[in-house]
Order: C-alpha cells, then sequence, then structure tokens
C-alpha cells in the first residue's frame, strides 16, 4: 500500500536492537551444525512454535537457550550481518545496536570474538549497504554489580569501538540502584548510557534510572505513563524513548496493538521512536513495527514522519551526521 511504501522510504535508525535477538530459527540450526551444539529443537518450526510467552522472564529463558549456538568471529559476523541485510530493506541507515558480553563470556567465549566478529559485520554493512552503527554494551541486571564491573574491565581495550553501557534482562526485583557505581564509572569513562526501564517494572525505576544512573536514553519507558508528573518530566527534558511496539505485545505488556500506547506517547510530548527490540522471537523487524503500529493505532504520514524523525534526535551520532539525516 501507499503507506506501506512511506514506512519503507523513510530514512529511519535504529535504537533498540538486541544484536543476540536477530538470530533467526534457520541461523540458528545453520550455526549449532557448524558448531556441533545439539539445540533443544528438531526443526525451525518447532523453535517458532516455542516463540509463545507471557512476560519477559518466559522470553529470556529460551533467548539465552538460543545464545548458545553463537561460539566463533565468524558466528557473531554472520549474525550482524544477517541483521543489516534484512534491514537495509526496511530504510534503516544507522542502528545502535546492544550487546550482551556475559551472556558469552560466561560460556568461555571470549570477549574478543564476541565484539571483533560484530564490528567486522559493521564493517561490512557500511561498505554493502552503507548503514552506519554503534555498540552499546549491556550488563545482564539479573547478575551482580561486581560482575558488570568486570565486564566494564575486560572492554577497556575496546572503548573506542563501544558508544556507550546500557542495562536489559530481567527488571523486576533488580532496580537501576543495583548498578550505580557501575554507570558512574562508565561515565568516567566518556561513554552514553542508556537503560531498559519501566519495561515491567514501575515508575520508580524510570525515576531511578533518571536520578542515580544518569541516562542519556530511556529504554521502553512505558510504564511512565502511569506517573503523569514523571511523564511531565521526560516530556520537558526532551528524553528520547526506544519503543518496541511488537514486543510489549509478544511480552503481554500491552494487551494488544490496537491499544499500544504510540500515538498517546507523541501526543503527550514525547520523543518517541520505533525499534524491534528482539525482530526474530517478536515476530518483525523494525519496518514491521513501524507498520503494525501504523493498522493499529491508524498513525497518520505526520506521525510517522515524527517517529523517524526522532530515531536521529534521540541517536548518539554528532550534531552534523544528525543534521545530514533530517
Ligand atoms: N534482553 C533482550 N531483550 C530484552 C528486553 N526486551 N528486556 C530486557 N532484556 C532484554
Ligand atoms: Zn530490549
Amino acid at each position: 500500500s501507499d503507506l506501506d511504501a512511506f514506512i519503507t522510504g523513510l530514512p529511519k535508525a535504529e535504537l533498540h536492537l538486541h544484536i543476540e535477538g536477530s538470530l533467526e530459527p534457520e541461523l540458528m540450526f545453520a550455526l549449532a551444525k557448524r558448531n556441533g551444539v545439539a539445540i533443544p529443537y528438531a526443526s525451525v518450526d518447532e523453535v517458532r512454535a516455542a516463540y509463545d510467552f507471557s512476560n519477559l522472564q518466559d522470553f529470556l529463558d529460551i533467548y539465552y537457550a538460543g545464545a548458545d549456538v553463537l561460539r566463533t568471529r565468524a558466528d557473531f559476523r554472520d549474525l550482524a550481518t544477517a541483521y543489516f541485510d534484512r534491514v537495509a530493506a526496511d530504510g534503516v541507515v544507522h542502528s545502535e545496536i546492544f550487546f550482551d558480553p556475559q551472556t558469552h563470556t560466561d560460556r568461555g567465549i571470549p570477549f574478543a570474538d564476541v565484539i571483533e566478529g560484530l564490528c567486522d559485520g559493521m564493517a561490512d554493512a557500511e561498505a554493502k549497504h552503507g548503514i552506519t552503527s554503534k555498540l552499546i554494551l549491556c550488563f545482564l541486571r539479573h547478575l551482580s554489580e561486581e560482575a558488570a564491573f568486570a565486564t566494564l574491565d575486560a572492554a577497556e581495550p575496546w572503548l573506542d569501538r563501544i558508544a556507550g553501557v546500557g542495562l536489559d534482562s530481567s527488571e523486576v526485583g533488580h532496580p537501576p540502584a543495583k548498578f550505580e557505581r557501575v554507570f558512574a564509572a562508565a561515565r568516567a569513562k566518556g561513554l552514553k548510557l542508556v537503560a531498559h526501564a519501566g519495561e515491567e517494572g514501575p515508575p520508580d525505576y524510570v525515576r531511578e534510572a533518571l536520578d542515580l544512573l544518569h541516562i542519556d536514553r530511556l529504554d521502553h519507558g512505558n510504564r511512565s505513563l502511569e506517573d503523569p508528573a514523571l511523564t511531565a518530566r521526560l516530556a520537558r527534558t526532551g528524553m528520547t524513548l526506544t519503543v518496541c511496539p511488537l514486543s510489549n505485545v509478544k511480552l503481554c505488556n500491552v494487551p494488544s496493538i490496537d491499544v499500544h500506547p504510540i500515538d498517546r506517547m507523541l501526543e503527550l510530548g514525547l520523543r518517541a521512536t520505533v525499534n524491534s527490540d528482539d525482530p526474530a522471537y517478536f515476530g518483525g523487524y523494525i519496518g514491521e513495527n513501524f507498520r503494525a503500529a501504523a493498522a493499529g493505532r491508524n498513525l497518520d504520514k505526520r506521525q510517522l514522519a515524527t517517529l523517524a524523525r526522532n530515531s536521529f534526535l534521540g541517536s548518539f551520532l554528532d550534531d552534523a551526521a544528525v543534521a545530514d539525516h533530517l
């Protein structure tokens, strides 16, 4: 349709994408075979059938198990390449990619192989598609502060290739306050700061992310809407929210796409963006997220253009690069 073509043609940045969450079942099978890793599924269809989640933890259990097939530098390169090849067709011109080093280093995979493989794929994507990208190292919040500090130490030789740090995994019970000192250390190294907050956790977790972690960008943030003063603060300060419509539905944080608050966020003056989160698990890449939100909420071209524009304003590109994209 006309709106589909409009969406695809809109240049956009993706700001909330877990690269491990872009592992499609087909690549999972190919890597399992290449690396001689056993997986608990007989077929690609069986894998897809297992992707039926009631909440974030249900998903995380399957997502961490799937990541076990990623073993070598070439695997991480292939993973990144598959993502970029797919989103080139969606009109993505820039992507800020999360990776979870602890998921791999805790299995004995060297940090070097993870990051060098991702950087290989990123360089290929820039050469092949002209897509620029940055890396954001996420700490797993269900693990300890000490483990997060060890991960920041392990990243030291590659800090010139890491734009920022983030916070992901099981939210409830692991408030931002747990990582206040690690985020202060990352800030002292000149890294940008983001955190998942208000996905399943309460508005107070969003306040902690602002006041204790000093985040530059808020991942999800949906539950901020329960708190009008917090919502007004996010709007007034121009905080970018990296919203993930299909993820919210798949993880049952929003009952259906027809009642997703993406348009309400814009009306409230929030700098909302549209992203895919874990596209291989949640039913679509950024283009599908735009199309589903547009159909579910009857978004018009002006709203869609605002969402795409917000993705550049909220990116960690320098001002000249942002201006080039607007
Ligand atoms: N890790 C990958 N996707 C995530 C999400 N949506 N929330 C928290 N941790 C994640
Ligand atoms: Zn996420």
